[in-house]
């Protein structure tokens, strides 16, 4: 055959899609890139800016020509939202989308175990898998930077080495089901009010040593495929298309080469979009069908008005092709993938998962006397609970994570089961909080209307508190607006609803009194002194109930340590003291300026550096057992520049039961020629010990543990000479140091 008609025929099957062989794109056995590339040179300029923005509230239009499908997207990081209308945030009314609510991830990471994480990843990414989610809009990793922010519960704390510790597991095991997380909110998005305009002010060495490395390790290590820019702005520019954050730092330092995903209605103007790394836009507020034009998601920045700049000639497609590259490799990694899972949903697996989760997450903060566990050795005792937070529903509000619950056992129903036949168990209200139970359609069905007074009510627990042998207050907030909740801030520190007058007049009453606060942030404790026995529950889903009563009556031994500071008063939180929240609004514009006065002293950093003492400190948790430090060890006591030195430490369960201790580590480096913060957490590992038994607990050091980041060289440094590693059981209880030098 002449070489030209070989010629022809090979050109025809090249140019001509439909006549090719075996399509490479849709071939699960090939190499993600030449899929990505053999799809991308079928698609039209139309098709390829289908795919980088909604078609409806949560989903983006795939290629039906070529048999590439729509990409659905679903919140939320404690699981899968309930389906919703096409272009509503109200839910559809499906009857069989109801999901298991694991614990909010304060709650997970306050278990200071990846293994918990890991597990976390892996069940609630069964469950997108089985609803056909192919991204799923979590988890979030804004560092704690003030105890008021209204989505600190849907956070892992405030300190970036243990966010970034507990984040990488959870998304390797969403992954892991071929479904994708959305890391979010990329970046600075530390605080609710005015989320949509706020333009943050740092300093580089804060910007990277606080607020990036939790998502630097979610990328680097973790591996996420997609990323969720933030609402707020980041030198003038919004996170969701911003040429720093997003194409310098993530897209360059980082080599990050999946999908950046506008948060909803993050997205503003069409050439920043373009240009400043945004991949996928969702939630531009057009009302989609509705809002009059013909289908508003034509008016969407990436898609008339890109259009119409590529037709004028001006901008190429260089950038739409990158963005469909990245858009392609995110449904080839997760509905196209030979590694998507059917998933599971509802499965007792994933209930027991929530449990184990909640009971190693819950911490018990104090307790004199040894007033918890809880002992029903003697038959016919009598427990009072009080509080509305002891039968009110935490799944149903608090913004996008906001579910529909397959079922959540609530506190005392939880402790009703536990108790059964060994004591009996009676609820008072205590309190009126918010006896509404709705969000975007989905209802609790409960009604906790209560016209009594305050001072009813407070009479009524405190006369039946007198002849129980246990009181348990549960309260604290509720993901009612200011009280925990998206898209708004608390006012401050304090419970609402009075219920300190609650506490105050129970711990007279009854000495056995304990108090479960319900929340995803720190509270104020007025009445700490009096008393004797304090758990922080979190916010827990559907095994609420089981886990708190696992703690309370002692079986399960508390494991938690708080991922964040309980500070005495906003005077000892940097945002607050520095006057530096919620920012300064500009005279000729919308626009607030935040300016993070603090830099790097968030959380225990801002305690130690001003000597102030916490309610609780960072790190904080107690157990039923007792641990004891033995003497911290070095292996050698100079590093070379290289090297790694070893720092052991054994622990002992002293106590007469078996419990679990996270042993932590910090590092300090007193001398440096730049502020640093008096020691930084660089290490825990949690241990289970049977009682007697010891653990020898190692550390191995390296370089980038004493690191900071040079913002001068714009580079990680470590300056040699003398630095500390401490050893403790929470950030305010250091057992040992050891001194070592850096050579
Ligand atoms: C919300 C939240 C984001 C959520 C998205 C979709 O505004 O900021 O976390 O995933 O919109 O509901």
């Amino acid at each position: 055959m002449k070489a030209s008609v070989i010629a022809l025929a090979t050109g025809l099957c090249l140019a001509w899609p439909a006549f090719a062989g075996e399509s490479v794109y849709l071939d699960k056995s090939k190499p993600l890139e030449e899929r990505v590339e053999d799809a991308l040179s079928r698609m039209t300029t139309a098709e390829k800016l289908d795919i980088i923005h909604a078609q409806s509230k949560f989903s983006s239009r795939g290629v039906p020509r070529l048999g590439i499908p729509d990409v659905w997207t679903t919140d939320g990081p404690h699981g899968i939202r309930p389906e919703v209308k096409w272009d509503e945030w109200d839910q559809a009314g499906w009857t069989n989308d109801s999901c298991v609510a694991f614990p909010a991830l304060t709650a997970l990471a306050a278990t200071w175990n990846p293994e918990m994480s890991a597990l976390y990843g892996k069940s609630i990414g069964e469950e997108a898998a089985y609803r056909n989610k192919d991204i799923l809009l979590g988890p979030g990793v804004n560092i704690y930077r003030t105890p008021v922010n209204g989505r600190n519960f849907e956070y892992m704390g405030e300190d970036p080495y243990l966010a970034g510790r507990m984040v990488v597991p959870y998304i390797k095991g969403v992954q892991g089901n071929g479904v994708a997380v959305c890391l979010k909110h990329f970046a600075l998005n530390n605080n609710e009010v005015n989320r949509h305009n706020t333009n943050v002010i740092l300093d580089d060495r804060t910007l990277y040593e606080i607020y990036l490395p939790a998502f630097k390790a979610g990328v680097q290590e973790g591996g996420a495929w997609t990323i969720m820019g933030a609402y707020n702005l980041y030198k003038d520019q919004h996170l969701c298309h911003n040429q720093y954050i997003l194409n310098d730092i993530l897209k360059g330092e980082w080599g990050f080469d999946g999908a950046v995903v506008s948060d909803w209605g993050g997205c503003h103007d069409t050439d920043q979009a373009i240009h400043n790394g945004l991949d996928m836009e969702f939630g531009s507020w057009t009302d989609g069908l509705k809002a009059g034009r013909k289908n508003a998601y034509d008016a969407y920045y990436l898609a008339g008005p890109y259009l119409d700049k590529i037709k004028k000639g001006e901008v190429g497609t260089q950038e739409l092709d990158d963005k469909a590259r990245r858009v392609l490799r995110t449904i080839f990694r997760t509905s196209l993938s030979a590694d998507r899972h059917r998933g599971s949903m509802c499965s007792e697996a994933h209930y027991d998962a929530a449990r184990r989760i909640g009971d190693e997450g819950i911490v018990l903060l104090k307790n004199d006397g040894k007033v918890l566990p809880m002992n029903f050795d003697k038959p016919g005792k009598k427990v009072l609970v009080v509080g509305e937070n002891a039968v009110k529903m935490m799944t149903v509000g608090g913004g996008s994570s906001s579910l529909k619950v397959q079922r959540e056992l609530s506190p005392i129903d939880g402790l009703r089961n536990a108790l059964k036949g060994k004591a009996d168990v009676e609820w008072v209200r205590g309190y009126v909080g918010d006896v509404t139970g709705e969000y975007n359609g989905v209802t609790t069905g409960q009604n906790l209307n209560d016209s009594r007074s305050k001072e009813e009510l407070i009479a009524e627990a405190v006369a039946k508190a007198k002849d129980a042998d246990y009181v348990i207050f549960v309260g604290g907030l509720n993901k009612s607006a200011h009280q925990d909740c998206e898209d708004s801030d608390r006012a401050g520190l304090e419970l609402p609803y009075a219920q300190d007058e609650v506490i105050a007049a129970l711990a007279k009453a009854n000495p056995n009194f304990i108090v479960v606060n319900i929340s995803g942030n720190a509270v104020a404790m007025p009445w700490v002194k009096e008393v004797p026995a304090i758990v922080q529950g979190w916010f827990l889903g559907s095994e609420a109930g089981n886990s708190i009563a696992d703690i309370l009556t002692g079986a399960v031994n508390p494991s938690g340590k708080l991922p964040m500071t309980f500070p005495t008063s906003l005077d000892n939180v940097g945002a607050h003291a520095l006057n530096a929240y919620p920012g300064v609004k500009r005279a000729d514009s919308d626009i607030y300026d935040l300016e993070y006065k603090e830099g790097l002293l968030v959380g225990y950093r801002w305690h130690d550096a001003k000597k102030a003492k916490p309610l609780f400190a960072f790190g904080h948790g107690l157990s039923y057992t007792d641990f004891t430090y033995g003497k911290a060890t070095i292996d050698k006591k100079e590093m070379s520049a290289d090297g790694t030195v070893t720092v052991t430490v054994p622990v002992t369960n002293s106590g007469d039961r078996a419990g679990a201790e996270v042993v932590q580590l910090y590092v300090s480096d007193p001398k440096c020629s730049v502020m640093r913060p008096v020691k930084e957490l660089k290490g825990f590992k949690k241990v289970f010990l049977k009682p007697g038994e010891t653990a020898n607990v190692s550390f191995t050091i390296g370089k980038d543990a004493l690191s900071f980041f040079d913002d001068k060289a714009h580079a990680w440094t470590a300056e040699p000479g003398e630095f500390t590693a401490s050893v403790g059981s929470a950030s305010d209880n250091i057992k040992s140091t050891v001194k070592f030098t850096l050579k």
